[in-house]
């Protein structure tokens, strides 16, 4: 059967017509974890993905919030989510949580993946909390590469850390779990103090530890880290702060942004039609190609590498350095 044909988000693809999926099933995966299993309607086969990857939820009231993919990437017909319920988030959690059930329908946008895993002989993944997800399928994937990898999994209590028990049962001593309220913090000076050969590490978590590890890996070669980030990490202030331009070259239309509006917004209130979740630069919904100009990179996504590229920008918090941009859409 065909794979049906999930939206990309601003690429020309629509940007609200996502795929309607059935829930298949509703686990409870660990203390405020809710998984989530999601197939096609009729059966059909979905659009491949990679460890990484994430899709867009499109909640009822037309918001959409980004959960990474942590089932079995060679499952066709399948998609998995974890979902944390956040007692102070924007509803998402608690939709899924509280009004979600096996046989609902959900929008889902197609996988994207900003946080893709690189070959390497050596990982070292560090997982804090529902961190884990994204590094669920790139474990899996290590071992089935014949990898020689790690993982490093903190959370706030045993009873906390989704999959914990299937990891372990799975992978026995190459995972490491660290509940902090039995062993403390993870000691990342006797796992990172010296940079090991060959070795990439992948890291999600909360904010604080994703800093943590960007500050024990200060000695590691160029690119041996490489994180995904739940939250914003802090941005100086913007290039310019004077109005500029933004051509859609597709739609044919200008847009002038000004000081204090974000991209997003100045293209949205154009009659622009455009897909965000965080509106913080942190999943990745909104990229979007750019054909001229230089944008001022205000992400939490993107690598320095991919910031020099200079043909991809996040309209939610990215802006231009100079007078004019070009996007593709
Ligand atoms: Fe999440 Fe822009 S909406 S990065």
């Amino acid at each position: 059967m065909d794979s049906v044909g999930l939206p990309v988000p601003n690429s020309g693809d629509s940007a609200v017509d996502a795929a309607a999926l059935t829930v298949t099933a509703k686990e409870h995966v660990a203390e405020g974890v809710a998984a989530l299993t999601l197939a096609h309607p009729d059966g059909a086969r979905l659009p491949d993905w990679t460890p990484g990857s994430h899709i867009d939820l499109v909640l009822p009231e037309g918001s959409t919030r980004q959960y990474s993919l942590c089932g079995d990437r060679w499952d066709a017909h399948t998609y998995r989510i974890a979902v944390l319920r956040e007692s102070g988030g924007r509803g998402g959690s608690a939709y899924v949580h509280d009004r979600l059930s096996p046989g609902d329908r959900v929008g889902v946008g197609a996988p994207r993946n900003h946080f893709p895993l690189v070959p390497s002989k050596k990982y070292l993944f560090i997982a804090g909390g529902i961190g884990i997800t994204p590094l669920l399928p790139m474990v899996r994937q290590a071992e089935l590469l014949g990898a020689d990898w790690k993982l490093l999994y903190g959370g706030r209590t045993r009873a906390s850390m989704a999959f914990r028990e299937e990891l372990t049962a799975a992978y026995g001593e190459r995972i490491h779990v660290v509940p902090q309220d039995e062993f403390g913090l993870l000691d990342l000076a006797a796992w990172l103090g010296a940079a090991l050969p060959d070795t990439k590490i992948y890291c999600c978590g909360p904010a604080p530890l994703l800093s943590a590890v960007e500050a024990a890996c200060a000695g590691w070669p160029p690119y041996s880290l490489r994180v995904e980030r739940f939250t914003a990490s802090a941005q100086i202030a913007p290039v310019r702060n004077t109005p500029f331009e933004v051509e859609l070259r597709r739609s044919g239309r200008t847009v002038t942004v000004t000081p204090g509006v974000s991209v997003l917004e100045a293209m949205r209130r154009a009659g622009a039609d455009v897909l965000s979740s965080c509106e913080q630069g942190t999943c990745g919904t909104c990229l979007t190609p750019v054909l001229e100009g230089r944008p001022d990179h205000r992400d939490s996504v993107l690598a320095d590498h991919e910031r020099a590229a200079n043909d991809c920008m996040f309209l939610c918090v990215s802006r231009s350095c100079g007078d004019r941009l070009v996007l593709d859409i």
